[in-house]
């Protein structure tokens, strides 16, 4: 079954060979002196994917990466975090770009989950400025692509994912607030958006839950937000080893 080999393949040789290129990059600017935009130094404490989920091996479906998606492993522990969702609940997705992740959450979650996936339609005026360089993600015919290709083959699964059109930032939560067992934060970078994103999240997520945010160590926003808050508040959020993942559990 080749959903599970690309489940095998990403947290068992993929993670490992890139956390250790990621921790050899930054060391090896450290001593260099030099910056890299693309790979901030962080300061959250880490953990690993493996103590999060309760599935050893997870299924992963469209194993092939498009600028914008996430990367293969941390589609698996998304996939794997999804499969251990309580049934009969909702998982919410911010920021749905061409559905690979959401495909991922409907194919891996109990069958009695709901899934809503909520994007920007590129003629509706964001609230906050968008992040240099991220506007392409927003351009584009209609979000979800590639969970559609999914529809007659996986018929039931697809028709629990919800197609939602709006901005993060204003738009109205109240209907899942609570209800959530997994929200994933992956919409815009920018610092307004990280900031506002992460806080309607809070309001989704159910007691057990968990949150999880994509692109820490990575766009500058996203970083300084996650930081910022946990420097305040001491949720105890936690860095995903090797991977640009932050996770939080409510209690
Ligand atoms: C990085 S992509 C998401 C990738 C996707 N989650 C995946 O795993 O493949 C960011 C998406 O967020 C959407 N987005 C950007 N700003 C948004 C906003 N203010 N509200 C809702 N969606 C937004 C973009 O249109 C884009 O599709």
């Amino acid at each position: 079954m080749k959903e599970r080999y690309h489940g095998f393949y990403a947290t068992r040789i993929y993670l490992p060979f890139s956390s250790i290129s990621r921790r050899w990059r930054r060391f090896s600017r450290r001593i260099r002196g030099k910056q890299d935009s693309a790979l901030q130094t962080t300061i959250l404490p880490e953990v690993c994917w493996a103590d999060c989920v309760k599935v050893s091996v997870p299924r992963v479906w469209e194993h092939k990466k498009e600028n914008g998606n996430v990367r293969i492993s941390e589609l698996a522990i998304l996939s794997a975090l999804a499969a251990g969702c309580r049934e009969g609940s909702t998982l919410f997705e911010i920021g749905t770009f061409d559905g690979r992740t959401t495909l991922n959450l409907a194919l891996n979650a109990p069958g009695t989950c709901r899934i809503y996936t909520l994007d920007l339609p590129p003629d509706q005026a964001p609230k906050y400025q968008l992040a240099d360089g991220e506007r392409h993600m927003v351009e584009k015919l209609a979000p979800g692509s590639r969970y559609e290709q999914y529809r007659s083959k996986h018929s039931a699964e697809i028709s629990r994912i919800h197609q939602l059109h709006g901005d993060s930032a204003t738009f109205d939560y109240s209907p899942y607030k609570g209800s959530c067992s997994l929200v994933f934060v992956d919409g815009s970078h920018s610092y307004d958006y990280a900031l506002s994103d992460t806080r309607a999240a809070m309001a989704l997520v159910e007691a057990g839950g968990v949150i999880i945010w994509h692109d820490y160590g990575i766009w500058e926003g996203v970083t300084k937000a996650l930081e910022e808050l946990e420097q305040r508040e001491h949720f105890g959020l936690r860095n995903i080893r090797g991977t640009s993942l932050v996770i939080w559990r409510k209690k």
